[in-house]
């Protein structure tokens, strides 16, 4: 059998160099665990529009649909402002996750410990903290019709639409469902049924499809009542889903509830391929930090924790997924902190480098 594809795309400002500790992690299962990847890297966004005149080239979109797993790194800097909004670095990945019909986008919110006091709530709010949140991410009110800004007597009116079909509704809830079985299979679904149509039909296609796993606890609430839960005490949810817009809200807020942007992760998965996978992109939540880039500061975690969740998605290896989370919480329990994770304590950053070697050491030691 064929080694697992990846597919590297390490873009521009710090994904370079967050990447570039990611494949001394991949290295690592290689010659550590024979669990090697037929690598292939390619370049997206400014990088690309360098090269080619384009963000993402035909070639690398069509290999991008061809392996198991895509892996980004961050796209975009001051750079690229005046270029035209058709070939900004941004639209290369707007056109991946189109191309690949990636629509269920995958936000854990998860504390390690060694970091709970970073959080800006009550440490034992946020201590052990787990929760995944899925974010519909191809419909809804970011791309319903009709929209735009129109003449409407003698004033301008802005409009956008939220619009969902079933089964949109029903891929993503499956999407979610799944996801709850792997976890403690709890599930909770937000919409505002109570003031939009489009809630209503949500909750009813979720409680539908609920009928098909029928081990996991699946609960409702309206996405206002959801935000203050997950402030006031989070660790009462498991997985979570919800639609685009409500989406970007929370899920923005679960993930600053545990500190810095530099160790978040996410997945963004599609259809299930012809072996059984989910078409996946795994990339950072963080941009590519043009104020930071170049000079070794960037915080290489929230790279390698999407790694691990593509070990965990598409590899079909939960075990070193969680390998690979210890190693991070080993380093971060050991003290390691670049910069980002310093605040307002006077100890002495590690390097981009540094943090990566480290994490190989801890998986060494884990052996
Ligand atoms: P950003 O996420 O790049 O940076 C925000 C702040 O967080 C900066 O102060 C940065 O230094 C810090 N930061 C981010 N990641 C870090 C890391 N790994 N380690 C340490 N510190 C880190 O967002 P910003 O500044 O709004 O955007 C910069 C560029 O990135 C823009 O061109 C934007 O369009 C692009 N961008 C790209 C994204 C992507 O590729 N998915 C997402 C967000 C922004
Ligand atoms: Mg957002």
């Amino acid at each position: 059998m064929s080694n697992p594809s990846l597919l590297i795309l390490p873009g521009d400002g710090i994904g370079p160099e967050v990447m570039a500790e990611v494949r001394k992690v991949i290295d690592w299962y290689g010659a550590k665990r024979d669990l090697a990847f037929d690598v292939s890297e390619d370049l997206v966004g400014g990088a690309a529009y360098d090269a080619h005149g384009t963000p993402l080239a035909d070639e690398t979109m069509a290999k991008a649909q061809e392996v198991d797993a895509v892996l980004l790194g961050a796209v975009g800097g001051p750079k690229y402002d005046v270029l035209d909004f058709s070939v900004k670095p941004e639209r290369g990945l707007l056109r991946l996750r189109k191309e690949m019909d990636l629509y269920a986008n995958l936000r854990p919110a998860q504390c390690f410990d060694a970091l709970a006091d970073f959080s800006s709530l009550k440490t034992d709010v946020v201590a052990g903290l787990d929760i995944m949140i899925v974010r519909e991410l191809t419909s809804g009110i970011y791309f319903g019709e009709p929209r735009g800004i129109i003449e409407e007597g003698n004033e301008r009116v802005g409009i956008n639409t939220q619009r969902y079909t079933e089964s949109e509704i029903d891929r993503v809830a499956r999407s979610a469902f799944e996801l709850a079985m792997r976890r403690d299979k709890k599930l909770c679904s937000m919409e505002k049924a109570n003031v939009m149509e489009s809630g209503v039909l949500w909750r009813e296609v979720v409680t539908e499809v609920a009928k098909d796993y029928p081990e996991v606890e699946l609960s409702h609430m309206y996405a206002d009542a959801g935000a203050m839960q997950l402030t006031r005490w989070p660790k009462q949810f498991d997985v979570i889903v919800t639609d685009n817009l409500f989406g970007d809200l929370l899920s923005d807020l679960a993930a600053m509830l545990t500190g810095s942007l530099g160790m978040l992760p996410s997945a963004s998965l599609g259809a299930p391929m012809s072996n059984g996978r989910p078409k996946a992109l795994y990339e950072p939540v963080h941009g590519s930090a043009p104020d930071i880039a170049g000079q070794g500061k960037a915080n290489p975690i929230a790279c390698i924790l999407s790694f691990a969740m593509a070990l965990r998605y598409s590899f079909d290896q939960g075990d070193e997924a969680t390998r690979l989370e210890q190693a991070v919480e080993k380093v971060l329990a050991d003290g390691l902190r670049t910069a980002d994770l310093l605040g307002e304590e006077g100890k002495a950053p590690v390097s981009t480098s540094e943090m990566g070697d480290a994490i190989v050491a801890a998986l060494d030691a884990s052996l």
